[in-house]
């Protein structure tokens, strides 16, 4: 196996990234994208804003562009996202509370009915816990309390019933107040019989905030639930500029997810929130940070890259 995906799929995983509409006319940035990984996220183009940018007109251009992409490489692609606070257009959030709920349903079965067959795996809710692990604020919650979620993912399944379906969100890869929060929804769901297959953790990380506590125990109490993980948005920041003990850092906690996703037979997968600092999302959020990806703003692979190949077995 000579790829990062070759090698995870040796051990029954896949390996991928995330990508942008912008990024796909760099002819460098497409050919590693397309070889390299075995698994591509839309960035933003299957999002309501994009998709759905005023009530009942719908537009997958973009996030077309992506799924055929994947299609000619080989690639599966994971649905990011369908219900979510944020990217949500204005006409939304205008609705009155009455409304939502026919307007979040006819939104997930306009998508998912759409990218039947193309899209694997669903981010079906993105984000919905604060970081103390109570439901967050967002029109959805507002009008439906946090039954939002079940409504969200049966209206998903009954468009799509091939797909599998999770619940993503931040902050959620290590044992805490939140992963706690989000095992207790989903333990509550599958107890009411909701289609949930899976649990997504972010894992956007920083190297000056440590690794995730007990990452490997967290999963798999997920896993015994009879849920698939997924690493779904992985990369690992620091504070600017890079020296050797922050890289060293990076490339440690780049092993580590993937060694803990190796250890878990339910951990399907890793997807780095794209693979290279040139398309980071990194530095317009946190100024004075960025270098997070595996691949050098030039497309060179970094030691991070090194530890993550050695880390899936390969030389
Ligand atoms: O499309 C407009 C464009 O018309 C305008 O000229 C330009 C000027 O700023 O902005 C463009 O929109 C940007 C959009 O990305 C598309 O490039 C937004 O400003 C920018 O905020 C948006 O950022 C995205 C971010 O989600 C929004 O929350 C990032 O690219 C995307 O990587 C990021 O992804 C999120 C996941 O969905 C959920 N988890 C966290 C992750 C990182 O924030």
């Amino acid at each position: 196996p000579s790829t990062l995906h070759e090698l995870a799929a040796a051990q029954g995983k896949y390996f991928g990234s995330a990508t942008d509409n912008p990024e796909l006319p760099d002819a460098a940035y497409a050919a590693t994208l397309g070889s390299e990984f075995g698994q591509i996220t839309p960035g933003n183009s299957m999002k309501w804003d994009t998709v759905e940018p005023a009530q009942g007109r719908f537009d997958f251009t973009k996030g077309d562009v992506v799924t055929d992409f994947a299609r000619r490489h080989g690639q599966t692609v994971r649905g990011h996202t369908l219900v979510w606070h944020s990217q949500l257009p204005g006409w939304v959030s205008a609705l009155p509370s009455a409304q939502v709920q026919a307007a979040m349903k006819n939104h997930i079965t306009a998508e998912a009915t759409h990218y039947r067959g193309a899209v694997a795996a669903w981010d079906v809710v993105n984000e919905p816990f604060n970081e103390d692990g109570t439901f967050r604020t967002s029109p959805f919650s507002t009008a439906m309390g946090s039954d939002y979620i079940a409504t969200a993912l049966r209206a998903a399944h009954a468009a799509d019933p091939a797909a599998k379906l999770y619940l993503n969100d931040y902050n959620i890869e290590g044992l805490g107040a939140k992963s706690d929060a989000m095992y207790a929804l989903a333990s509550k769901l599958i107890d009411e019989g909701v289609p949930l297959d899976g649990v997504g953790m972010q894992a956007h990380l920083a190297v000056q905030y440590g690794f995730p506590y007990a990452m490997r125990e967290n999963m798999r109490r997920f896993a015994d639930l009879g849920l698939d993980v997924a690493v779904t948005e992985l990369d690992v920041r620091m504070q600017l500029p890079t020296d050797a003990t922050k890289t060293a850092a990076q490339s440690s906690y780049y092993r580590q997810v993937v060694e803990a996703c190796l250890a878990v037979a339910r951990c399907v997968g890793v997807t780095v929130w794209d693979y290279t600092d040139k398309y980071s999302w990194v530095p317009s959020t946190f100024p004075g940070e960025g270098a997070a990806n595996l691949y050098d703003g030039n497309l060179a692979p970094k030691p991070a890259y090194d530890a993550v190949r050695t880390a899936l077995g390969g030389k």
